[in-house]
């Protein structure tokens, strides 16, 4: 068997750092979860989650730690941010490449008899214009703009820098998808001026599965989705009015929560800067191979520093499928295919219903694996 070449970290990071499966065992291993109990096991767990918000409130420039609510994972996150925000008559603008961890909620919401507006991406590049997105949002009074930083189908980032300031002008709520920029671009919430942000904690934050948040700025009151016990106000049979607590109900993820400390630790340490300087290299590297090969046809921007850790392609007379399959059982190497939960992205650029093949590096991703995945193609290439 050969040795796992791993890229599919748009999906969830792989490997994490060796410090996160440590904080995960000591966590799973303490036997208190925090806000259940006054006793020293329930205060370390307590700590513990309080340092995990401080630590993102560093990470992103955020200026309250408690604005952070811990979520299972970013469509928890997006969920909770668009049903506790929007009712009947209310208006949202968002693009037409988004994943479905928004098409359908606001699909569902649609239904309710919210109006939702999809601004076209260019489909060389699957990137939207800023101007277009103003236009969507003058042309009738909109509550919303939603805006997914990253595709994880073709990696476009979007211009999102001004939107939310602007936003604030027309008394507008600005929300952005950072599940594909959280961890591995630098992000800083108060230059970009969002309202709402949803992550996952699992895929550049390094974090494990189960993990994700949702910040909420200060002026912003969400209703929440799920009710039930937060620790705290027991007397009272309504959730209390402050966050986090007041969208946290039931117990939390302790175990991920610690692992998600030590990867934003990690991170800290490192650098978002220079995390995303290893990543260009490794696009870079990556574009300029998969270029060489005939028959094969790259989507998504042409310049590297345009897009975030996700490339998709297709090969000539054959499916991404049969390249997936290949590429797993022939030579151990992982990536996703298909319509990556993304069917409007696809749409968007063509490649709807059969999809893509997607490699996504990551932090831990070697020239090395990516000269081996290259040659894995021009095999699959030959073979056809
Ligand atoms: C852009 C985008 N939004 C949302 C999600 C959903 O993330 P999660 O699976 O953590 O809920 C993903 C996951 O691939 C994503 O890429």
């Amino acid at each position: 068997m050969k040795d796992l070449i791993y890229l599919d970290n748009a999906a969830t990071s792989h490997p994490k750092p060796e410090t996160v499966y440590q904080a995960v065992d000591n966590a799973l291993r303490l036997g208190a979860s925090p806000g259940r109990g006054g006793h020293q096991q329930a205060l370390t767990a307590e700590r513990l989650v309080f340092e995990t918000r401080e630590l993102l409130a560093e990470l992103f420039n955020a200026p309250d730690s408690e604005r952070f609510v811990f979520t299972a994972n970013a469509t928890a996150a997006i969920n909770q941010a668009l049903f506790g925000l929007l009712t009947t008559g209310d208006r949202v603008v968002t693009t037409s490449i988004e994943h479905n961890a928004v098409v359908r909620p606001l699909r569902e919401l649609q239904d309710r008899g919210v109006e939702v507006v999809k601004v076209a991406v260019d489909p060389a590049s699957g990137i939207v214009s800023p101007a277009a997105l103003k236009e969507a949002c003058l042309s009738a009074k909109t509550d919303l703009l939603l805006v997914n930083h990253c595709s994880n189908v073709f990696g476009s980032l979007q211009p999102i820098e001004g939107l939310g300031h602007w936003c604030h002008q027309q008394g507008i709520l600005f929300m952005v998808d950072g599940s594909q920029t959280a961890g591995c671009l630098p992000v800083d919430f108060q230059t970009l001026g969002v309202d709402l942000f949803a992550a996952p904690g699992h895929k550049c934050l390094l974090g494990p599965q189960g993990t994700g948040f949702l910040y909420v700025a200060k002026s912003i009151a969400l209703t929440p989705l799920i009710y039930g016990g937060t620790g705290a106000n027991s007397h009272s049979d309504r959730p209390p009015e402050q966050l986090p607590e007041r969208l946290e109900c039931g117990t939390m993820n302790l175990p991920g929560l610690a692992g998600l400390k030590a990867a934003i630790e990690y991170i800290l340490q490192i650098g978002v800067a220079k995390i995303r300087q290893h990543e260009l290299h490794l696009l870079d590297y990556l574009l300029c191979g998969l270029r060489q090969i005939e028959g094969l046809t790259l989507y998504g921007p042409a310049d590297a520093a345009q897009r975030g850790a996700a490339v998709s392609f297709n090969l000539k007379n054959t499916a991404p499928a049969e390249i997936g399959y290949f590429l797993d059982q022939a030579e151990n190497i992982s990536v996703r295919v298909g319509l990556q939960c993304a069917p409007d992205a696809h749409r968007s650029i063509g490649t709807y219903p059969q999809g893509t093949v997607r490699a996504s590096p990551g932090y831990f991703t070697s020239e090395r694996e990516l000269d081996q995945f290259l040659q894995a193609i021009r095999s699959c290439q030959q073979r056809s």
